[in-house]
């Protein structure tokens, strides 16, 4: 979704800016701009498209030492030149860039028209620009102050002026800003990953905050003008993460850190003496948990997927009455929320507004709320009251991969953990300690049999529909390999519970629509076996995923994975359905990291 960058300092911030823009290109975005404050004008540059079309469109010299950037992805206005941000009033002496969305624009702008205005642009950051530009305070802090005291929605938001070439302002409501501190030098982002390669130490505004940052310095306040008092905070440095080496996609190499992504996962978090788990974070004791009687699992998309196989898996082992639901149904259907319920919500990016609005919601009417997140320090992260860090590393294509698998790890480790204060026996709980160890070699050897994986993908290709079926804990297998298919192929794909294939979907079934069918032997292999032959009876093409050993039914191809506990499946079974969808993508020359339409972080409703 949007990005913000900026700088303020003795180099040239061109440079920066645009690397920066690269930096945050993961996140999905359809158009980018810049705006350089120098000698007391701006110079204003936006192209529609990828960051190279901006970069090929700006003049050999172009240079400035304070500048704002920004990525944009279409909310307000279709994406073109026109829309792109930075957005500057008639006079061209303020530019705005924004993440978010002003909810009372329209009307803002009538106001402003009936006053003479003219626009420019569709979007609802132009009417900042302008309001900026007239609100007569003597000063750019001032003046952005007075403009949000008007402004609904949420936002985050850089300004320059071309008055105070030395200055960025920057505020935050609803989305995150972050600063980075430098050597006489500052910079400014939506995202603390455009900011790593120059600094560590950084200040994530809060909600309602603003700050005032030039070379020297920053200060920050309220909206209202208190001053509030920041410190910043050491971030890890990112690696490699934002370096494809020799992947063709970022996307493919998120596949292939699973390993390790899901040793750091378990990395300190077995208690082999307890046969249990051990969790830093959570700030809740086992006397705490032991009071809990419901656990309500909150998240969207492949979150949501990964917290309705959470929700199985706890249940099966702590024996808790546990759901998930999707945070964007949640939170707007005024829920009841329960002293003896514990809430998790799971996001990788830790932004998801509405994940972020459910858990507001929980804690304003009281409820405790845990975290199942991967960005450190992220907004969602921040608010709850505890909970896990994925530590996956930056994820940068936008469909999530390695973070799913992980999330599946961290509630399997909540489900022990909780089982063990409860009913769970010790010898089960060190049967599933076995099977967690045994995970990171075993996704080696299935991401092994990726040549199979690739050739079952483009005998599919050129479908036009895909089933996925499964049962139980197959089925947010199922879910999840859909929407990674029709993310990144844009091959139609539905998910349907194994059981309810008879109660509809059935019609559908032909040689042309192939099911991919999640096939664990576990307790419910011979059900799954119906299901196949119900499939095989309409002539539909079958692709198993399931263990070594015959099948006692037709297929016409399989894809084996190792087995391990039937808990644990589901991470394993998910792993060649990454591979499916990311080689059908490749096959139909789709742009794989950043698929059409969509952001890495949903930070608008
Ligand atoms: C799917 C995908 C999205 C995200 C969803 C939530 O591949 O990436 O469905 O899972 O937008 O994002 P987070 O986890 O950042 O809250």
């Amino acid at each position: 979704m949007c990005g913000i960058v900026g700088y303020v300092g003795r180099q040239n911030a061109t440079p920066i800016l645009l690397e920066g823009l690269h930096r945050l290109a993961y996140r999905g975005y359809d158009s980018s701009g810049i705006a350089l404050a120098k000698a007391g004008k701006l110079s204003v540059h936006k192209a529609k498209g990828k960051v190279r079309a901006l970069e090929s469109s700006l003049p050999k010299r172009i240079s400035g030492t304070t500048g704002i950037a920004h990525t944009r992805w279409a909310t307000h206005g279709e994406p073109s030149d026109r829309n792109a941000h930075p957005h500057v009033d008639p006079a061209g002496r303020i530019a705005v860039v924004h993440n978010g969305i002003v909810e009372n624009a329209s009307g803002l702008r009538r106001v402003l028209e009936a006053d003479g205005a003219e626009f420019e642009s569709d979007t609802d950051t132009e009417v900042l620009a302008h309001m900026i530009a007239r609100s007569g305070a003597p000063k750019l802090e001032d003046a952005v102050r007075d403009v949000l005291q008007k402004v609904e929605g949420a936002y985050g938001i850089a300004v320059v002026s071309a008055d105070e070439p030395d200055t960025i302002v920057v505020a935050r409501n609803g989305s995150p800003v972050v600063l980075g501190v430098g050597e006489h030098e500052m910079f400014v982002a939506s995202d603390a990953s455009a900011l790593v390669r120059h600094t560590s130490q950084v200040i994530y505004l809060d909600d309602g905050e603003m700050a005032v940052v030039a070379r020297n310095g920053y200060q920050t306040s309220t909206l209202d003008a208190v001053p509030t008092d920041k410190t910043p905070t050491t971030v890890q440095s990112q690696g490699d993460a934002h370096d494809r080496g020799d992947y063709a996609h970022f996307m493919r190499k998120e596949i292939a850190e699973q390993p390790e992504a899901v040793t750091r996962m378990l990395q300190g978090r077995l208690d082999q003496r307890f046969m249990s788990a051990h969790f830093g974070g959570l700030n809740l004791e086992p006397r705490a948990l032991l009071d809990i009687s419901r656990v309500k699992i909150l998240g969207c998309g492949s979150a949501f997927i990964s917290g309705s196989n959470g929700a199985q898996i706890i249940e099966q082992l702590a024996r808790i009455p546990t759901s998930a639901e999707p945070a964007s149904e949640f939170r707007y259907r005024n829920p009841v929320i329960e002293r003896d319920t514990l809430y998790i919500a799971v996001s990788q990016s830790g932004e998801t507004l509405d994940t972020m609005m459910a858990v507001q919601e929980i804690k304003r009417k009281g409820g405790r709320v845990l975290g199942v997140i991967n960005v450190v320090g992220s907004t969602i992260a921040r608010l709850c009251d505890g909970g896990v860090y994925l530590h996956a590393g930056p994820e940068i294509a936008v469909v999530s991969t390695k973070t799913f698998t992980s999330t599946l790890v961290a509630f399997a480790l909540l489900g022990l953990y909780l089982g063990r204060i409860r009913d769970l026996s010790p010898s089960a709980g060190r049967r599933l300690i076995d099977g967690l160890q045994k995970l990171p070699g075993q996704i080696e050897e299935i991401l092994a049999g990726e040549a199979h994986i690739k050739a079952v993908a483009e005998k599919y290709a050129n479908s036009r529909d895909m089933f996925f079926i499964g049962r139980a804990l197959g089925f947010p297998v199922a879910l999840e390999g859909a929407l990674k298919l029709k993310e990144v192929s844009y091959i139609h794909a539905e998910a349907y519970p194994a059981s309810e294939l008879k109660h509809g979907p059935l019609a559908l079934i032909c040689p042309e629509t192939p099911t991919v069918a999640i096939l664990p032997r576990d307790d419910l292999f011979e059900k799954n076996v119906s299901s196949v032959e119900e499939v095989r009876a309409r002539k539909g093409p079958l692709i198993a995923i399931t263990h070594d050993g015959e099948l006692p039914v037709v297929v016409d191809d399989r894809i084996d994975v190792p087995r391990t506990e039937p808990e644990l499946d589901p991470i394993l079974m998910g792993i060649p359905l990454q591979l499916l969808a990311y080689h059908s993508a490749v096959a139909l020359n789709r742009d794989v990291d950043q698929p059409r339409n969509l952001a890495k972080s949903v930070t608008v409703e």
